[in-house]
């Protein structure tokens, strides 16, 4: 059996398993303490932190850093996966054209997500640098964090962090002697799904209602506040030092090879699993090791039925699955997204019409209402789940639903969070419709 090289075991976020992580092969996780406690400046210093924003910011230009992060291949962590130095590339700049904003797009709100939560709890440090380097990237003048109003510890983390940053001439005018000048601001949200698309978390951070915007503009040429914004995920921001400090071959080959990814990634695997946790993985390893080596399989008593790769907005797998790869690409051959790549078992004891009344609940309470397929079908799903769950529903019941993920499909709603929702339900209908029949066996026949 592989050994977990870091485990870190919900809800406490405070174990970690002792098997040695080194830079080599845990390049984001290996400063972590195994007592789970924040990594404040000192530590973070003594453990070569800030070494790679201090050199590149003396040495590289900008152009240099876009550069190497496109060489790289890093991937957006967020869910969409977009090329970050490509989407670098695309800040507006030029003459007349004003200076850009840097957004760390924090809101992590996708259930059964809790990734970045550790990396702002932990290593706010390795954050900091990731934005002071995408900054200067981007020559942008401002960055914010955009946080989840329920990550209350993280929020008082993140703040102590910038002070002391700041403190140590680290942010601020002229960081580190150089002649960059950025400095970093914590906005905390209010806690909604959708201040994670990031036009919608553009208007909450202006202090506007949480609408996603048309696009054009993209928000590299007009976000926030009218001016060229980059936002980017906490993960993603995470890995630009370590990209920056070993150069883009070095990161491509901490990946699988023939994955079609670079570098590790954040991944794990809850639900009635004997290890629940993360783990720095490379990126494209098989479900497989990740489900039996790392979570340890099902606890005793327990069979696996289903399991979501990414979060509540993808679709289910079956146990044949596992070996897939943990890669956009092996997810695609089933058709499906790998999102945040923190999977969930489902088990045998599970029934999937309440789990899915569960997931799709979440979805149209946190719908923003803005266009109708979303606003109304989504609510309409819910009550049809509803009735099954409970045994209220009719046959006509399962095509409804049927024809509702047809309207909720990709280019019928403004966001992609009516698609995400309609994914988990595509998919429960085509793998367990017998569950979804089974449910109106209990049904009481219809008034004459
Ligand atoms: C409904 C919805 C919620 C989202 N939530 C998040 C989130 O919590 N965190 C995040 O980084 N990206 C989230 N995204 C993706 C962002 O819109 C965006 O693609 C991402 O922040 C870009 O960063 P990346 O390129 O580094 O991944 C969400 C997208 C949608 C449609
Ligand atoms: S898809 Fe849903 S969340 Fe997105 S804009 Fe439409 S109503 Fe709002």
């Amino acid at each position: 059996m592989k050994p977990a090289v870091f485990s870190q075991r919900m809800p406490s976020f405070g174990r970690v398993n002792q098997v040695p992580r080194t830079a080599e092969t845990h390049p984001l996780t290996w400063r972590l303490r195994d007592d789970g406690q924040t990594v404040w400046l000192d530590e973070y210093r003594q453990k070569g932190g800030y070494r790679v924003a201090e050199t590149q910011l003396a040495h590289k230009t900008p152009e240099d850093i876009c550069r190497c992060v496109k060489e790289a291949g890093l991937k957006g962590r967020g869910g969409a996966g977009f090329l970050a130095g490509i989407k670098w590339s695309l800040t507006a700049r030029g003459e007349g054209i004003p200076a850009a904003y840097l957004v760390c797009n924090a809101d992590e709100m996708e259930p059964n997500t809790f990734k970045d939560r550790m990396l702002l709890e932990q290593l706010p440090h390795l954050l900091i640098e990731g934005m002071i380097l995408a900054g200067y990237a981007n020559q942008a003048v401002r960055g914010f964090i955009f946080l989840r109003g329920e990550y209350v510890h993280a929020a008082r983390v993140v703040e102590r962090a910038i002070g002391e940053a700041r403190e140590a001439g680290l942010l601020g005018a002229h960081i580190a002697g150089t002649d960059y000048s950025f400095d970093l601001q914590l906005h905390v949200g209010a806690g909604r799904y959708i201040c994670g698309e990031e036009t919608a978390l553009l208007n909450a951070l202006e202090g506007r209602r949480a609408n996603p915007r048309a696009k054009p503009p993209f928000p590299g040429q007009a976000g926030a506040w009218g001016r060229p914004t980059v936002v980017n995920n906490v993960e993603t921001l995470c890995n630009v030092p370590v990209v920056l400090e070993h150069g883009p071959e070095w990161y491509q080959a901490l990946a699988r090879p023939e994955s079609g990814e670079s570098g590790t990634k954040l991944m794990g695997f809850a639900g009635a699993v004997r290890r629940p946790g993360i783990w720095e993985v490379p990126f494209g390893i098989s479900a497989r090791e990740l489900f039996e080596d790392y979570a340890g399989g099902m606890r005793p008593g327990y069979r696996l039925k289903a399991w979501q790769p990414g979060g509540a907005s993808t679709g289910f797998l079956l146990p044949e699955d596992l070996d897939l790869p943990m890669s956009s690409a092996g997810m695609a051959r089933k058709g499906l997204r790998l999102g945040t790549a923190l999977a969930l078992a489902v088990d045998d004891r599970v029934s999937m019409v309440a789990l899915l009344h569960n997931i799709e609940s979440f979805f149209s309470r946190e719908s923003c209402g803005w266009c109708t397929p979303c606003r109304e079908g989504l609510a309409w799903a819910v009550k049809l789940l509803s009735a099954l769950k409970d045994g209220r529903g009719r046959a006509e019941d399962i095509q409804q639903l049927e024809k509702l993920v047809g309207h909720l499909q990709p280019g019928m709603s403004f966001c992609g969070l009516a698609p995400g929702a309609s994914e988990p339900l595509r998919s429960a209908l085509a793998l367990f419709r017998d569950e979804f029949e089974a449910t109106l066996a209990r049904s009481p026949p219809l008034p004459a």
